[in-house]
């Protein structure tokens, strides 16, 4: 790893620990137990083994961090100072119907604040990660964010809405605003986190979506940042048992698609 940083490398231990058998679990998904949390929300037994590892692992090293994790919730839930954020599968619905698109998630948090982030997709085997203050990475090479201009020439990644969303009319909404904006059409992968890796490295130029939850995007945030883009929190709010509206881009096309988004708002409500 090109950052020598003990948070990374405790993420990236655990988060190779569990791809290994999250890659087993994608050659078998026929023998997975799933079970339904809501309408179009999946966990299968395979988040659960992935999750399962990565807390072991994280709490073998940190006994007395905190963690808040999809699956488990919170673990050490006093030690509000130091935290991980993990999403153990980003992409379940991808993941259970066999198309390679997701990803394990981690941020590490200090004082409220995202410090370090690792996203790991085991299928391309393509580790992003980012700290503070050292800049983002994809595997061995430094990642920033595209240098295109105009939103009409970039391609923007969206997702949701979920099937139980009271902002559907909103979000299709704006993605017909967005739409008429773009000349090449709005990209749906359906792994909110490598959406953001891929903002990152400068494959999107732009990525939006509502009601996103802290684990989706914790790590993104600080991949996003020391990658040279911006996000914007489309809410005051961000307190985390709250969903989260994220804008992230490069930071050339950002205020264009900000108040593309925003307009939206503005003549709907
Ligand atoms: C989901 C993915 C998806 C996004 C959903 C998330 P999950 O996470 O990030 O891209 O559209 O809002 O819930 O359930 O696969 O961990
Ligand atoms: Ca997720
Ligand atoms: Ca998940």
């Amino acid at each position: 790893m090109r950052i020598n940083s003990p948070k990374l490398n405790i993420m990236y231990k655990a988060c190779m620990k569990a791809s290994k058998s999250l890659i087993r679990d994608f050659g078998e998904i026929e023998n997975l137990q799933v079970s339904s949390k809501g309408p179009g929300d999946f966990v299968s037994s395979a988040d659960k083994r992935t999750e399962k590892i990565i807390i072991n692992e994280l709490l073998k090293a940190y006994p007395d961090y905190g963690i808040l994790s999809e699956e488990a919730g919170h673990i050490n839930e006093k030690n509000k100072n130091n935290r991980w954020i993990v999403d153990p599968i980003d992409g379940t619905s991808n993941f259970l119907n066999g198309i390679p698109q997701f990803s394990i998630s981690i941020g590490y948090e200090e004082n409220k604040e995202i410090k370090s982030g690792l996203i790991y997709d085991p299928i391309k085997n393509e580790l992003f990660f980012a700290e503070t203050g050292n800049g983002a990475f994809l595997n061995n090479s430094r990642i920033r964010v595209s240098k295109k201009k105009k939103l009409k020439h970039s391609l923007i990644g969206t997702g949701g809405p979920k099937s139980n969303s009271k902002l559907k009319n909103e979000i299709f909404l704006e993605f017909l605003e967005v739409s008429k904006n773009v000349e090449t059409p709005i990209r749906k992968f359906g792994s909110a986190s490598l959406d953001l890796a891929n903002v990152a490295c400068g494959r999107f130029d732009g990525f939006w979506q509502n009601e996103l939850s802290y684990w989706d995007i914790a790590a993104g945030i600080v991949i996003i940042k020391e990658a040279g883009g911006f996000i914007d929190f489309l809410d005051n709010d961000v307190n985390e048992s709250k969903k989260r509206n994220l804008v992230a881009s490069n930071s050339l096309i950002h205020e264009e698609l900000v108040a593309l988004i925003k307009k939206k708002n503005i003549e709907n409500n």
